[in-house]
């Protein structure tokens, strides 16, 4: 090819910048169960369960915090299994019950890990704390909490940077014998 016939997007009647907004995908209609409610959401398909959450649904339990999928920040549940929301695209969960921390207690009255979590003082800051809660709520479900060990490997995934670590473990513990028990910590 002759070198003057590579196009030029400096002269091209339609610019790199028109390009790239004739691009991108149309929003797509879906339905998403959040917490046993129906929300329908006009979104881009490469929109994330945590920005549906956060940007359409002001659910904002559910917090960013490398939205890369290092920290655990984002985590919520999706039918009762842990996922990263900011790893998941938000049309995937079409058919899935997806659960924040919004949605943990039961009407009105606290979750046992989130009453773990309190009486544990589990928490500083409590940026991470929602997603430590709804990883530890899918730990004791996966039966992964058996003893210190495999609970500070299985919650490896959720990054506290105010190192409450050892009142995360305690508070786990003890949510872990209420679940034992029969309380609905495996929910
Ligand atoms: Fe999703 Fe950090 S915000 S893992
Ligand atoms: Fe501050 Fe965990 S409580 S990051």
């Amino acid at each position: 090819m002759k070198e003057d016939a590579v196009p030029d997007h400096r002269t091209s009647p339609v610019g790199l910048a028109d390009q790239v907004r004739t691009q991108g995908p149309e929003p797509v209609r879906v339905q998403l169960s959040i917490n046993q409610e129906t929300h329908i959401l006009d979104i881009e398909p490469r929109v994330s369960l945590l920005d549906a959450l956060r940007e359409h649904l002001d659910l904002t339990g559910a917090k960013k915090g490398c939205d890369q999928g290092t920290c655990g920040a984002c985590t919520v549940l999706v039918d009762g299994r842990r996922v990263l929301a900011c790893l998941t695209l938000a049309i995937s969960c079409v058919g899935h019950q997806v659960t924040t921390i919004e949605g943990l207690s039961d009407g009105g009255r606290l979750h046992p890990m989130q009453q773990a979590f309190l009486k544990h003082d589990a928490l500083q800051c409590g940026y991470c704390t929602p997603g430590q809660i709804l990883s530890a709520v899918a730990l004791i479900a996966e039966g992964h909490a058996t003893d210190d060990a495999e609970i500070r490997e299985w919650m490896s995934g959720n990054i506290c940077r105010c190192a409450a670590y050892p009142n995360i473990r305690e508070a786990i513990r003890e949510a872990r014998g209420t679940s034992e028990e029969g309380g609905h910590a495996t929910r």
